[in-house]
């Protein structure tokens, strides 16, 4: 018999109009409720948030971090283990990338002789990293935190940490905390995520490098390698962010943020100058196992991590990991492991990290005119990465890991304007990146055809660049993705609707569509793509906001020139596949998206709303606890970083 052919996939739900309202914007016949906000308590025994600053340094070991990004749900089976088709029940690993300290203690930040209080910057610190939380469905199609289950856990930049991969046991990695060059503490500025195939979270360590103190009096200690590295990631504050390492110290919790070489004389098992080079990795969590460390998975390469997308396995072939490094004119890469996935590998946990993640290739992306792409091997020994490369002396894989930006550099990769999420379409493969924006495109980085808008002062905005950023989009040769060769173009350029259509809106985005600045990016398992904003440049207009889409394919829709309308048509985006779905809270960016397996929840993370506020003057005091859809009545509520759950009040799927 004929097989069935499955319903065409269509958006269901009324555009979101754009708003700059102090409260969550969701479309008619969904409901929204906070989750886990900064603060909540994932245990019986920590207090609740009091609103005033007075929660311990230490009780954030037992509560929400800040900043929550990027995020993903796991099913939990009644036997406490991953059940990936399990709904009603979830752990949800979530990011906390950043803080805003105006509100996270009793006054303003404070600085004491010099030095910051212990107790601020414990704070501080333990308000980045991740959380490990149980949640449960409710009656009604809503979530709540289960307070009692003994997985939750919070992970942060003071949390042991086991080195994997190519750099593992290298000379990069010794610090005084290990000689040996195998574990190091805490991960930071934890950005997007990744879910594997094995039941683990991937949590990436985005913008590490500023967290250092590194006078430029330091480079006068250092090898000219050294400086060349710590150069190109720019680990070059004089403070490094909140200045931690001011904080009076008897374990090295605080001076480790202290990236100088502290006495030329000695060795780098004395002090923490190499301790910039323990960030920057893609990171794994077993969130069902408590005993087991979080794995830094080196062999994937350093950068300014923003996620890691692992495309959907096939027995017999590598698994594959794409990867974007958001800074202006960074590169994207992919990973390809050395071992063909095994089936039984699928409840293998970190020990599959060990078999896929460990040994493998590193690749970095280069886009040609023509809408072809190649796949260039960052190997040690080819592609002229060897100890005399011109811009850095490669000596081994480790040094190829550790200093991915320079070998990418060296082997002539295309400099993007900032890769941030990257996402493989369920059915079809292939692959989607957002590019957020580049102010600097057209003067510090020319415009090429995967990055070609260059525009000045639109409605008299002074907008530079490529304020507004795009989605870009490939597929790889023959459909593997381990292909060395790809096909690219342009999924959408994002702009505000009424700017000109022959070079800034060239997608003509209407209202019910336009954006500013695509960041977060995901497709859930039906093959509906997320779209999560970032934004400076639509500020004025709207709050940061998602999208969601039904996306054609490369070269159907897409194009490759900003120039000529003819060749972007076909299924290119309009309001009825690709429409405004939530418009969030005043100063926020929408950051972080996952769903039930049954599609009928959908978790969104609400990161910094009135991040320009401070205790005097109060921007936001999202959320209103109770109803996050309505303007909270308390103006002197802190605002608050949280995650959401929204459902549908007649109980069906999300979106369609
Ligand atoms: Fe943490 Fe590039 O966003
Ligand atoms: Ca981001
Ligand atoms: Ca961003
Ligand atoms: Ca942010």
């Amino acid at each position: 018999s004929t097989p069935i052919p499955e319903p065409e996939l269509k958006l269901g739900f009324t555009p979101v109009a754009k708003n700059l309202n102090d409260v969550v914007t969701v479309p008619t016949g969904y409901d929204v409720a906070v989750l886990y906000a900064l603060g909540d308590a994932l245990n019986t025994t920590t207090p609740a948030w009091a609103n005033d600053g007075s929660e311990t340094a230490e009780s954030y070991e037992f509560r929400a971090g800040d900043h929550h990004d990027g995020m993903s749900f796991f099913g939990l089976g009644n036997d406490g283990k991953w059940s990936p088709n399990t709904s009603d029940k979830g752990m949800l690993c979530l990011n906390h990338e950043n803080i805003t300290s105006a509100f996270l203690h009793t006054a303003a930040p404070s600085t004491v002789d010099g030095k910051r209080p212990i107790n601020e910057a414990l704070k501080e610190i333990n308000c980045h990293g991740v959380s490990v939380v149980a949640i449960t469905r409710q009656t009604s199609g809503s979530f709540a935190v289960d307070k009692t289950n003994t997985l939750n856990r919070r992970i942060t930049p003071n949390t042991v940490m086991e080195f994997h991969g190519a750099a593992a046991g290298s000379r990069f990695l010794v610090t005084k905390y290990d000689a040996k060059a195998k574990k190091g503490r805490g991960t930071l500025n934890n950005c997007a995520n990744g879910y594997t195939p094995w039941g683990t979270y991937l949590t990436c360590e985005e913008n590490w490098a500023g967290y250092f103190k590194r006078p430029s009096t330091d480079n006068s200690l250092r090898t000219s390698a050294d400086v060349a590295s710590l150069t190109r990631y720019g680990v070059s504050s004089s403070t490094g962010a909140n200045a931690w390492s001011t904080a009076s110290d008897t374990d090295d919790r605080f001076t480790r943020w202290n990236a100088t070489v502290l006495d030329a004389a000695k060795t780098a098992d004395t002090d923490f100058r190499n301790e910039p080079n323990t960030f920057g990795w893609v990171v794994e969590i077993d969130p069902f196992n408590t005993s087991n460390a979080p794995r830094k998975r080196t062999a994937l390469g350093r950068f300014a991590h923003e996620g890691c997308e692992i495309a959907p396995v096939k027995v017999g072939k590598p698994v594959v990991f794409y990867m974007g490094d958001d800074s202006r004119g960074e590169y994207v890469y992919k990973f390809v492991s050395a071992k063909m996935w095994d089936a039984a590998d699928a409840t293998a946990g970190l020990t599959a990290g060990d078999t896929y993640m460990n040994e493998g290739k590193l690749y970095v992306a280069k886009f040609n005119a023509d809408g072809t792409g190649k796949w260039l091997e960052l190997s040690y020994g080819v592609n002229g990465l060897l100890p005399d490369n011109a811009i850095y002396p490669f000596t081994s894989q480790a040094a190829v890991v550790v200093n991915a930006r320079l070998a990418a550099d060296s082997v002539g990769a295309t400099k993007m304007d900032r890769p941030e999420w990257t996402a493989v379409h369920p059915k079809t493969g292939e692959v989607y990146l957002t590019l957020t924006n580049n102010s600097n495109r057209g003067s510090s980085y020319p415009v090429d055809a995967a990055n070609p808008r260059n525009y000045t002062d639109e409605d008299g905005k002074k907008a530079k660049g490529n304020p507004n950023g795009h989605i870009i989009r490939w597929k790889e040769k023959d459909g593997e993705h381990s292909a060395v060769s790809f096909t690219w173009d342009v999924y959408v350029f994002a702009a505000e609707e009424d700017a000109d259509k022959s070079k800034i809106n060239v997608s003509n985005l209407t209202s019910g569509n336009d954006m500013s600045s695509p960041d977060g990016l995901w497709f859930d398992s039906r093959g509906i793509l997320w779209i999560q904003t970032d934004d400076g440049a639509y500020t004025d207009i709207t709050n940061c906001m998602m999208l969601a889409a039904v996306t054609g394919k490369v070269g159907d829709g897409g194009k490759t020139t900003i120039d000529t309308q003819d060749t972007f048509k076909g299924k290119n985006p309009t309001e009825e596949n690709l429409r405004r779905f939530l418009v969030g809270p005043v100063q926020c960016e929408i950051t972080g998206v996952t769903m039930t397996p049954d599609n009928k929840a959908i978790f969104v993370n609400i990161q910094h709303p009135g991040e320009d506020g401070n205790l005097t003057s109060i921007s936001s005091n999202w959320p209103d606890v109770a109803n996050p859809t309505v303007v909270n009545s308390n103006k002197t509520a802190r605002p608050r970083s949280a995650t959401i759950v929204i459902y549908r009040k007649d109980g069906k799927e999300i979106a369609v």
